[in-house]
């Protein structure tokens, strides 16, 4: 499949496809009684969840899923196999070495399109279109999210929701202190008089914990799509848009402007520490997912609104998204386990009790958002009317996933050397190379 053809699957999004606003408000359990082949209805024995979800939001939110998985399969103990590492760097090392020893876990996390996509290549996931005819999921769903998940017309995996990936949080206190106005969407030579009036005033701007590049590159993708716009972000993707173009050239310059208004210590911390930085009031800004509203509003206790706000660069009608998808691995001891956590990941109260904990979007469309918290409100709506376009840095983009790593690389040399030109070429060389 060319390049083109890939990115037409996840880029064609639109107003009518998703329906959050208008979705009914039953919390009905669509459990199954009955999965795919094997079934999940009298599920016993343990099944392993492989997932990165660690930090304090991240295992609540799980947790919840544990607990909905129990009381709808009382016979089932759930294994709680996550290793640490925001963003999945380490834990995907841990599951491709235990994949290829023949130890697999029931299920797993991944991203839709290209991470989920060398999976279903491999031949080390099932099929669970089954699942979605039988319980009527492939009409609780957007069309437009579940074709980031199929594959040669066959479904692989349950999404538990749909994450924002360009969003710049700001501690509200620490920024009003200041007197300086933040914008509800801004360009970058605003967010660059913003910095400065912070630093004229003693203020770190940004909340960086770059110990794991993956942050970093987000500061960098982020502000890509912010000033290139979706339009651009899909020309990048789809190669119709060249990296060393100079105004993406001038978008790397800018998150690399960014990047040097980080506090001291970023290298020692990592997406959590950010954000607790951010919520101390030790800086103003973190570029990051909406999972940073989760770690915000859980595990920070803050109040979104008054402790905490939120701006976009460029168009806010751009979604960056980040989805966290679970499959069925081929293989495994206890399939029914899977397909019970899969069975309860798409239940309706389920999905909106882990989305309050989690900060994403819920999958489904026809559950009742009311409960969600504001932000959450409007994520959800620009969900189902704005523009998506799929995160690289998170491996969602219908890429090879060695164009993610030439981005995590490429980004750990702009660190190094401050040279955007340098940055594009070796992404314009990553995507001529990689097929
Ligand atoms: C992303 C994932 C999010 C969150 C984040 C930080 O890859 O989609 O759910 O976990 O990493 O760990």
């Amino acid at each position: 499949m060319t390049r083109k053809k890939r990115i037409a699957a996840i880029a064609a999004v639109g107003a009518s496809a998703l329906l959050l606003a208008a979705c009914g408000s039953s919390s009905g359990n669509s459990t199954p009684s009955s999965g795919s082949s094997q079934g999940a209805s009298g599920a016993t024995g343990s099944a392993e969840v492989f997932s990165w979800w660690t930090s304090g939001s991240e295992n609540a939110a799980l947790q919840s899923l544990f607990d909905a998985t129990k009381t709808a399969y009382p016979n089932l103990t759930l294994v709680n196999a996550a290793v640490a590492g925001g963003a999945g760097t380490n834990a995907q090392q841990v599951l491709a070495t235990r994949l290829a020893g023949g130890d697999i876990p029931e299920t797993w996390q991944t991203h839709p399109g290209g991470a989920l996509g060398d999976y279903v290549k491999q031949g080390v996931v099932e099929d669970v279109t089954s699942l979605y005819t039988q319980n009527g999921w492939d009409k609780a769903v957007p069309k437009s999210l579940l074709d980031t998940i199929t594959y040669d017309g066959k479904i692989y995996a349950v999404l538990t929701g749909v994450h924002r990936g360009n969003v710049w949080w700001y501690n509200k206190k620490v920024v009003d202190g200041a007197g300086v106005t933040v914008p509800a969407n801004m360009t970058f030579a605003e967010f660059e008089g913003i910095a400065k009036q912070l630093q004229a005033k003693n203020i770190t701007p940004l909340c960086l914990g770059d110990k794991d590049i993956w942050t970093a590159a987000m500061v960098v993708e982020e502000t890509i799509v912010g000033e290139v716009g979706a339009d651009g972000w899909k020309g990048l993707m789809d190669g119709s848009l060249k990296w060393s173009d100079p105004k993406v050239v001038q978008a790397i310059s800018d998150a690399y402007t960014s990047l040097g208004w980080a506090q001291k210590d970023h290298k020692s911390q990592d997406w959590t520490g950010a954000v607790a930085s951010l919520a101390q009031g030790k800086c103003a800004f973190n570029v990051m997912g909406d999972w940073a509203y989760g770690e915000l509003v859980v595990k920070q206790k803050l109040v979104d609104g008054t402790d905490f706000g939120y701006t976009f660069l460029g168009d806010p009608n751009t979604f960056v998204t980040v989805s966290d998808a679970f499959v069925e691995g081929k293989g495994s001891k206890n399939p029914a386990g899977a397909i019970a956590f899969m069975s309860t990941i798409m239940d309706k109260t389920a999905q909106v009790n882990f989305a309050k904990l989690k900060g994403s979007s819920p999958f489904r469309t026809d559950v009742d958002p009311s409960s969600l918290g504001a932000y959450q409100q409007v994520a959800a709506k620009t969900l189902s009317s704005g523009v998506l376009v799929a995160s690289l840095v998170h491996g969602q983009a219908l890429v090879p996933a060695a164009d993610s790593q030439a981005f995590a690389d490429a980004t750990t040399l702009l660190e190094a050397k401050g040279d955007a030109a340098a940055f594009a070429k070796a992404m314009d060389t990553a995507f001529a190379t990689n097929k």
